[in-house]
């Protein structure tokens, strides 16, 4: 069902909070405990609906996941190689990173699955992984999707046992190193992902931290070469998960763009292959402070402090796309308050994310009056200066077209407009961020 929601103009934003837990270190934490032995507990979950999307599949599997007292998780795995055949179809909801990295894990066990989701996820492009993992032994039957995509509904079809591969990544993606990886822990020998450009790594730092046998090597020429010797025992953990980045980000901008405001978000990850947006926006000048740096489960977290800031527009490198990947959106509504303009390129990916995210920013931008101009591979943004966005017509509808951060994006625009705008679904912010709505009025939106 929809949930269409309105937003207007607020008044400061003030006050500290902290966010749900990081979306890809959490499925990450459920998958590896899922094919460790014993139990491993796992604290600060996201309890978003991809996380248990991720959470019902790995129990149709045959790992044991519940959720304690305090919202502590504890997983009973089933060893490396012992996930089992699945009796029902794997709902994957709205989620491309369950999905793609499950078939990782399917592809090297000797079961086979077939993947379903939403309507969003059922357009994304699944021969990224299903050719890499094709090569491995699995075989997949897809659904033909637009221009020829392979989509879900798609079936998995495991090898094993599976055959090691090296594989050179063709786009920069997370989830197709990751799928690879995992599919590589079931397969005897060494499977070797390369990757020119470095995306996410928590993926490397969990399986080592389980036990596994992986080595990370950076080549002279900055290109990284990931090496896992499969059929190894991994030991369960205790995980605790930090804050997510790319949750972060919405009362920060928030913050940055709303006069008067001043909001601390604490426990942020600060792993430097997610932090992209906050290097851009300092550059653009935004009052950023970072207290309390420590590690958390491995990963390094701080406390970031956001005031409202007078921003100017940048041109952002193409080369820090991979570390802000989900933060363009949100970066948009920055930009378009800063003065003068921004510029983006190197986002085609952004094209086959939840949504076309390029595509549906420019419109919803345009809708509350923004000059925009979009190009293949990025848009160009005119700031307003701090104006407050509006184009002097009835507040219109924003299309967010089950795409999670689109709706919080403009959700954060919305606080900002002369005479507010109304989402046309926010039920997709349950996927990442629940609590969302309860987040901006504890700051005193007064949504
Ligand atoms: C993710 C990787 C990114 C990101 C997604 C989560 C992950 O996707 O957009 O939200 O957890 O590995 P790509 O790796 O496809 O860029």
């Amino acid at each position: 069902m929809p949930s269409p929601k309105s937003f207007s103009p607020a008044g400061p934003l003030r006050g500290s909070i902290a966010i749900p837990g990081d979306k890809s270190i959490s499925h990450r934490s459920l998958m590896l405990s899922a094919l460790a032995i014993g139990e491993s507990v796992i604290e600060g979950l996201l309890e978003g609906e991809d996380v248990h999307a991720t959470a019902a599949a790995l129990r149709a599997m045959g790992a044991d996941i519940e959720r304690g007292d305090g919202a502590v998780w504890r997983v009973h795995g089933v060893g490396v190689g012992g996930l089992l055949q699945p009796l029902t179809a794997l709902e994957m909801g709205n989620s491309g990173t369950s999905t793609r990295l499950l078939m990782g894990l399917v592809a090297s066990h000797a079961i086979t699955a077939t993947f379903v989701g939403d309507a969003s996820l059922s357009k994304r492009p699944m021969a990224r992984v299903s050719d890499p993992l094709s090569l491995m032994g699995a075989s997949f039957t897809g659904t033909p999707g637009a221009a020829g995509a392979q989509c879900l509904p798609m079936m998995v079809r495991g090898a094993c046992p599976a055959v090691p591969i090296a594989y050179r990544l063709p786009m920069a993606s997370a989830q197709v190193k990751s799928a690879i990886l995992l599919a590589g822990l079931n397969t005897p020998g060494i499977t070797r992902v390369i990757e020119p450009v470095p995306t996410r790594d928590h993926s490397e730092r969990m399986l080592k931290g389980f036990g596994a046998d992986i080595e990370v090597d950076i080549g002279s020429d900055g290109i990284r070469t990931i090496s896992i010797r499969g059929e190894g025992d991994l030991a369960p953990q205790h995980i605790i998960v930090p804050g997510d980045p790319s949750s972060a980000a919405f009362p920060i901008v928030a913050a940055l763009i709303t006069p008067g405001s001043e909001v601390t978000v604490t426990n942020v990850g600060m792993n430097p292959t997610r932090a992209g947006l906050f290097d851009i926006l300092v550059q653009m000048g935004a009052d950023l402070r970072f207290g309390n740096a420590r590690e958390v489960g491995g990963e390094p977290v701080a406390d970031i402090t956001a005031r409202h800031s007078a921003m100017t527009g940048i041109d952002v490198s193409p080369h820090i796309v991979p570390t802000m990947i989900d933060e363009f959106p949100i970066l948009f509504v920055a930009a378009a308050m800063a003065q003068g303009i921004t510029r983006t390129s190197g986002l085609d990916e952004l094209r086959v994310k939840e949504s076309d995210r390029l595509a549906l920013m420019a419109k919803g931008l345009s809708a509350i009056g923004v000059q925009v101009e979009e190009q293949a591979d990025g848009l160009t943004i005119h700031g307003r200066s701090g104006d407050p966005f509006g184009s002097g017509t009835a507040p219109p509808l924003i299309e967010a077209a089950l795409d999670h951060r689109i709706a919080m994006s403009f959700a954060i625009a919305g606080l900002n407009t002369s005479g507010g705008l109304t989402v046309d679904d926010m039920a997709p912010v349950a996927t990442s961020f629940p609590g969302f709505e309860a987040m901006l009025k504890q700051l005193g939106s007064g949504q």
